[in-house]
C-alpha cells in the first residue's frame, strides 16, 4: 500500500499529505503533553475522542459561517482538513480566571473576568510558548493589523458558540485557545479556523460541581483524562455508545 507523505508531527497529531492539493490529514494520537511537554503519558482513546469532538465543534461553527479548515472525517482518528498557513499565535479567549492568568495577575481561580479577555501567545515551544502583545505581532510581522481584528472577530465568535454550547449541557466554558490560518482563493485571502477545538483546548468546569473535564485533569492528576473527555461527548451527544473509550473487546465463547 502507498505510504501517505507525512508532513508533520507535533504534540498530540499527526499531518498528511492529503488526496488533494490544498488537503491534509490531521492524525489525532493518545499523547498528552502538558507544561512544555515536561509532563507527557499515553492516553487510551484520546485521539479518537477529540478527533470525533473536533469535528463536532467545527462542523457547528462552520454551520453558523464561522469558517473552519473542517473538511470532513475519515475514519476514528483522522479528519480531512484544509491546508491554512498557520498564524504563528494561540489565540486564547477568557471568561473565568484560570491557569496562567490567575498565576500572573494573582486573581483567584474561577473569577468571572468583567468581559472575555483576548490574549496572544507566541507558538515556540523551544520559547515555552511566551505571552505575546499586539505589539510584538504587528512588529515582526506575524500578522497585519486586519488579520488582527478578524482574529478577534473569529476569537469572539467561536466563544460565543462554544459557551452556548456546553451551557445548555452544564459545562462552563472557562477559557480555551483556538490557532487560525490563512487561505487564498484566488487573490483573496481569508482567515479560518484550524488546529482543534477539543478538550485539550478549552476549561471546561461543571456548572454544579466545578469539576474538571479538560486537559487539567491531566495536567494535575485529577483523575481518568479519557473519562473526562468522554463524559464531556456523552453531554453533547457526540459519541455512540460503543465508540466510547472502552476495555479491549472481550473473547465471547
Ligand atoms: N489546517 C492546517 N494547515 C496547516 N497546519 C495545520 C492546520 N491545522 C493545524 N495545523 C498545525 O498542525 C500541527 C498539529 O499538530 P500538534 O500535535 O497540535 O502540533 P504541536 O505540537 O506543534 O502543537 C500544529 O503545529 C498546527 O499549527
Ligand atoms: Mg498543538
Amino acid at each position: 500500500m502507498a505510504r501517505r507523505k507525512k508532513i508533520y508531527e507535533g504534540k498530540a497529531k499527526i499531518l498528511y499529505e492529503g488526496p488533494e492539493p490544498g488537503t491534509i490529514v490531521q492524525y489525532f494520537k493518545d499523547d498528552a503533553t502538558a507544561f512544555n511537554a515536561e509532563k507527557k503519558d499515553v492516553i487510551e482513546g484520546k485521539g479518537v475522542l477529540n478527533n470525533r469532538l473536533s469535528e463536532y465543534f467545527m462542523v457547528g461553527l462552520n454551520g453558523i459561517g464561522v469558517p473552519t479548515h473542517f473538511i470532513k472525517r475519515l475514519n476514528m482518528r483522522e479528519q480531512l482538513v484544509r491546508a491554512c498557513e498557520i498564524i504563528p499565535l494561540e489565540i486564547i479567549v477568557r471568561n473565568y480566571a484560570a491557569g496562567s492568568l490567575s498565576k500572573r495577575l494573582g486573581i483567584e481561580e474561577g473569577t468571572a473576568l468583567p468581559r472575555p479577555i483576548v490574549e496572544y501567545c507566541y507558538k515556540d515551544d523551544k520559547l515555552g510558548d511566551p505571552l505575546v502583545t499586539e505589539e510584538h505581532i504587528g512588529a515582526f510581522g506575524w500578522a497585519s493589523q486586519q488579520d488582527m481584528d478578524d482574529i478577534v472577530a473569529l476569537a469572539l465568535r467561536v466563544n460565543d458558540y462554544m459557551s452556548g454550547l456546553m451551557y445548555g449541557v452544564g459545562i462552563r466554558l472557562v477559557d480555551f485557545k483556538i490557532e487560525v490560518g490563512r487561505v487564498y482563493d484566488g487573490d483573496y485571502q481569508r482567515l479560518i479556523v484550524a488546529d482543534e477545538i477539543s478538550p485539550d483546548s478549552c476549561r471546561l468546569w461543571d456548572i454544579e460541581t466545578g469539576q474538571k473535564l479538560d486537559k487539567d485533569v491531566f495536567r494535575h492528576d485529577l483523575g481518568s483524562l479519557a473519562d473526562a473527555y468522554t463524559e464531556v461527548a456523552r453531554r453533547l451527544g457526540v459519541m455512540p455508545k460503543q465508540a466510547t473509550h472502552m476495555a479491549k473487546p472481550k473473547l465471547i465463547n
